[in-house]
């Protein structure tokens, strides 16, 4: 569980595939492991309305 501030007006891509170093947010690793896997993993995309705090999950996410 990642617990983030997200802004108002922004933009966030989040990863799915656990494979960021950046998490809880996409770097696009997720393109070279679907490449060599054929997997179809792909960022969530979130647009805030207003600033809140968070608490984002994935099964994916190990660390
Ligand atoms: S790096 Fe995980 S979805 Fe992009």
């Amino acid at each position: 569980m990642k617990t983030i501030k997200l802004y108002k007006g922004g933009k966030y891509s989040i990863c799915s595939c656990g494979l960021s170093k950046a998490l809880p947010f996409c770097d696009n690793a997720h393109r070279e492991f679907n490449v060599k896997n054929g997997t179809d993993y792909k960022s969530v995309k979130i647009t805030v309305e207003d600033t809140v705090e968070a608490e984002l999950n994935s099964a994916n996410w190990k660390r």
